[in-house]
């Protein structure tokens, strides 16, 4: 397995590993350690049946199924799928185009996401990421004391809107989902480092007022997406991303929406809840 730093402030790429075949323990054993260390991982040079993928993503966790349920895969509900088709309607274009972590308007948010490419375009569609550990880090004390036994409360399209921001509000998504609580700070599950947790559905704090708490969280999400903490990956085909849900923020960027060779782009995504087997044991 050779190992490369991406450019920017924080991930890895790997090549040399083929997730078509069953691996060894080991092997996983890296990944999951690579993942956890940088953050955002690349598998690059796959090629995967839509077995092999989903195999693969479960070896992260418990594969969730998407609310919206026409961009899911026929045969496999794990697999979602993202494409710029240019019969996209309107309502299902630039959904992702916010800073956010997944579903944490659900009880229990993804710990992982990866989006495998199949098909890229020739300019645009880069996936922007924030590393909300890094930005923890480099909070001052006084800031780290005041946030870390706080819990923030959630509910979809809850967020202040950040510059240029688009976020989906779904009124009734809304109903369906009530407000959920997390932890301000994420004490990641293996690793035990710290991570502002916010996403783009934290819109206040128990025991703060309601000003007080939007302030608060938005004034964190503004420190979050600092060009510091951030960098961005466009998605090749072949390539297989992963993201730690737990560490970092990520957002789309806006993309053509045609069928013209060249300018086309589907990529399959799986969000996994919970721990990989290999780590059960560990944090047990
Ligand atoms: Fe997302």
């Amino acid at each position: 397995m050779e190992i490369k730093q991406l450019p920017g402030p924080f991930g890895v790429a790997v090549e040399g590993v083929d997730l078509s075949q069953d691996m060894s323990d080991t092997t996983m054993r890296s990944l999951i350690g690579l993942l956890h260390d940088h953050q955002i991982l690349v598998i690059r040079n796959q090629r995967l049946s839509d077995d092999d993928y989903v195999r693969f993503g479960s070896k992260w966790g418990r594969p969730l199924s998407f609310m919206i349920k026409s961009h899911t895969h026929n045969e496999h509900p794990e697999l979602i799928r993202i494409n710029n088709a240019a019969s996209t309607p309107a309502r299902y274009r630039d959904g992702a185009m916010h800073w956010h972590a997944d579903s944490t308007y659900e009880k229990e948010p993804a710990s992982v996401t990866m989006l495998y490419g199949v098909e890229a375009p020739e300019f645009g569609g880069e996936t922007l990421i924030a590393s909300a550990r890094f930005a923890y880090d480099a909070l001052d004390e006084e800031t780290k004391q005041r946030i870390d036994g706080l819990t923030a409360q959630h509910c979809l399209g809850g967020s202040p809107e950040l510059p240029g921001e688009k976020i989906p509000i779904v009124a009734d998504q809304i109903a369906m989902q009530g407000v959920q609580q997390h932890p301000l700070v994420l004490r990641h599950p293996v690793t035990g480092t710290k991570a502002i947790f916010t996403s783009g559905t934290a819109f206040g704090a128990v025991g703060l007022e309601r000003e007080e708490g939007r302030e608060l969280i938005d004034k964190l999400r503004r420190h979050i997406t600092r060009p510091e903490f951030t960098t961005s990956y466009k998605i090749e085909a072949g390539d297989v991303f992963l993201w730690d849900n737990f560490q970092v923020l990520h957002s789309a960027t806006p993309i053509e929406y045609s069928d013209e060779d060249g300018k086309r782009r589907l990529l399959y995504r799986i969000s996994t809840k919970g721990l990989p087997d290999l780590c059960q044991q560990e944090v047990a």
